[in-house]
């Protein structure tokens, strides 16, 4: 571990968490040089949702990359974005009556958020946003800026024209009443331009918002000529079990940043899909070298035929997320804890109230050869990411390792 202690800055998070080399992985496997194996079940932080080198994917990218391919391509026309739009047409779009634009940005959430804030922007003549607490968007000054969950963060950048309301899981008459006043109140001096919403918060803690409270984001935000923005960043791309975390429930989102998994093999893609009359950008006002990654254009065109042309994937992350959570008020249970289980498919967490609890929670898992994190206000939350396509005995195994890990660490205290 030396070379990385010396070389690499302060700021490397996850290798303290998991102090392993990790040399290997398929599927929900991580093995690391000296052999050990983890049961992976925070996938690459939602970026592996399909597994680690889903095998159908990597035969897509060896033959990319052997037959001489093109890599990198700027935003020129390539035979693989042709075959990843019309992927995305066939499989997510036109089922799900999306009249909706493709644009791509630079290779990171945080772009795709950076780019949908400036886009409102645009669109409404007004700078100032509502987000929600426990929201996480991104590192960019702008992205963190709205932001309302930065704990941990060394620059937390208030700009002044952000807004956040408390996350509602069930939407009550005076929630209701706080959002439409809040929308009607200008903020710094300027009337609100866009609402940015995670409608199943990851790092918030694994909570999904009302669905009544996001069909009347869409109401008054029509009414205010506000743009709606969905993160789908980490809730996306199946996650929660439909390709959408928001699909419905009326938000009917004019803006949706898609990222993390969207490639299938964990490779750096993100993009924004727009409202088509709402796609007022001129040529080239939203840059980034890194909009063509043509491999990760070519696994995720894959991807969406294997997954998403019938139901299958969806019922099954359905059923899985089920499964987990059963298993979590098991736990609860039998460790005698007042905890909360929480989730939408298989975005799930287990909020044990206590950060230091968790945090053991999550140490004691990964003695046990499992990858878990934490999550939440205050960081109180077991956050489990389990691959979308985990067979049964990997998911009961890993579920197992989690009971014992919460158990001892329960009776340690
Ligand atoms: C909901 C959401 N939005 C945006 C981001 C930022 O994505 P990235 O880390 O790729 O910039 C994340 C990352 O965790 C996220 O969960």
């Amino acid at each position: 571990m030396d070379l990385f202690e010396t070389l690499e800055s302060n700021v490397r998070y996850y290798c303290r968490r998991w102090p392993a080399v990790f040399a290997s992985a398929r599927g929900a496997i991580i093995t690391a040089e000296d052999g050990t194996q983890y049961l992976d079940f925070f996938a690459g932080a939602g970026a592996l949702s399909y597994g680690h080198n889903n095998p159908a994917l990597v035969e897509v990218a060896i033959e990319h990359l052997r037959a001489g391919r093109l890599t990198h391509s700027l935003d020129t026309f390539t035979v693989e974005k042709r075959q990843f739009l019309e992927a995305m047409q066939r499989y997510v779009l036109a089922p799900r009556q999306l009249d909706m634009v493709v644009q791509m940005v630079g290779p990171t959430g945080a772009t795709a958020v950076e780019a949908a804030l400036q886009l409102a922007q645009k669109v409404s003549g007004r700078r100032a946003v509502l987000g929600f607490e426990g929201s996480y968007h991104g590192m960019t000054y702008r992205a963190s800026s709205i932001s309302a969950s930065m704990a941990g963060r060394a620059v937390s950048a208030h700009l002044g024209d952000f807004v956040a309301l408390p996350y509602v899981e069930r939407a009550t008459d005076e929630d209701l009443a706080l959002l439409e006043r809040t929308l009607r109140t200008p903020v710094d001096g300027e009337a609100i331009g866009a609402v940015i919403i995670e409608p199943t918060q990851g790092e918030g803690g694994a909570r999904a918002f009302d669905p009544q409270y996001l069909r009347a984001i869409r109401t008054i935000a029509d009414e205010l000529g506000v743009v709606v923005i969905a993160d789908e960043v980490q809730a996306g791309v199946g996650r929660t079990g439909p390709f959408f975390s928001f699909e419905g429930s009326g938000l009917d989102p004019d803006i949706v940043c898609v990222s993390k998994s969207i490639s299938g093999l964990g490779l750096p893609m993100a993009l924004n899909l727009i409202r088509r009359g709402l796609d007022s950008w001129g040529a080239g006002e939203f840059s980034g070298t890194f909009r063509g990654n043509n491999l990760a254009f070519a696994t995720s065109a894959r991807m969406l035929e294997t997954y998403w042309a019938d139901s299958t994937l969806e019922k099954q992350t359905e059923l899985n997320g089920r499964s987990v959570r059963n298993a979590l008020e098991t736990m609860s249970a039998a460790a005698g804890g007042d905890f909360a289980v929480r989730g939408n498919g298989l975005l799930c967490g287990l909020d044990v109230g206590d950060t230091r609890l968790a945090a053991d929670i999550a140490s004691a898992a990964f003695e046990r050869h499992l990858i878990v994190e934490t999550c939440g206000a205050g960081d109180t939350t077991v956050k489990l990411l389990v691959p979308l396509t985990i067979d049964e005995d990997q998911l009961h195994d890993g579920l197992t390792r989690l009971g014992d890990a919460v158990a001892s660490t329960c009776a340690d205290r």
